[in-house]
């Protein structure tokens, strides 16, 4: 898509733009402007594409020790973009970023129906005994988890 550009920081003036995009995800739509700041300055790298008129319009961020282990987290498009390359600039600016590149393992939770997506960055669901296990609030669970 044209006019796109990619940065690796939302600006104060874009934190409502992150509230919009977080408000289609199952998990994110509760937060505010205070924890996108301290999210924000607390994660390894964050993606942000913004489109010609500044609009934030595609991000994703990764925490990390920056040698072992990194998870990525909150892959996301605005809806009026889907299906129009924005989720893949989001991922392949990611995982190209040489802060990235080096790092052992990378991790990501998703839903059965983003797995064809990630697949094609190399991420693989691990048939093995190896459980993941969270702990997170009672109001933000996955759609269809038990007691959701
Ligand atoms: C998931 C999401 C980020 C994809 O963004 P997008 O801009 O529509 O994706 P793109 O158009 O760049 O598609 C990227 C590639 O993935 C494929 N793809 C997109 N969504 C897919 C899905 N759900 N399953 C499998 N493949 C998918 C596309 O066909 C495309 O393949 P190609 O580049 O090889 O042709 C977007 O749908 C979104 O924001 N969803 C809501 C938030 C969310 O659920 N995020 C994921 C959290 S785990």
């Amino acid at each position: 898509m044209e006019g796109l550009t990619i940065r690796h920081e939302v600006d104060e003036s874009q934190l409502d733009d992150l509230i919009g995009l977080y408000q289609i995800s199952w998990w994110g739509k509760h937060r505010t402007r205070d924890d996108l700041r301290r999210m924000l300055a607390g994660s390894y790298l964050v993606v942000a594409i913004n489109d010609a008129a500044g609009r934030l319009v595609g991000f994703c961020r990764l925490l990390s020790d920056g040698v072992f282990r990194g998870t990525v987290y909150d892959v996301i498009v605005h809806e009026s973009l889907h299906g129009r390359g924005v989720g893949r600039l989001v991922m392949d600016t990611l995982m190209n970023h040489p802060k990235v590149r080096e790092i052992e393992s990378l991790a990501l939770d998703c839903l059965p129906d983003k797995v064809a997506l990630y697949e094609k960055w190399g991420f693989k669901v691990q048939g093995s005994n190896f459980l993941h296990m969270s702990r997170r609030p009672a109001n933000i669970q996955p759609p269809g988890a038990a007691g959701a």
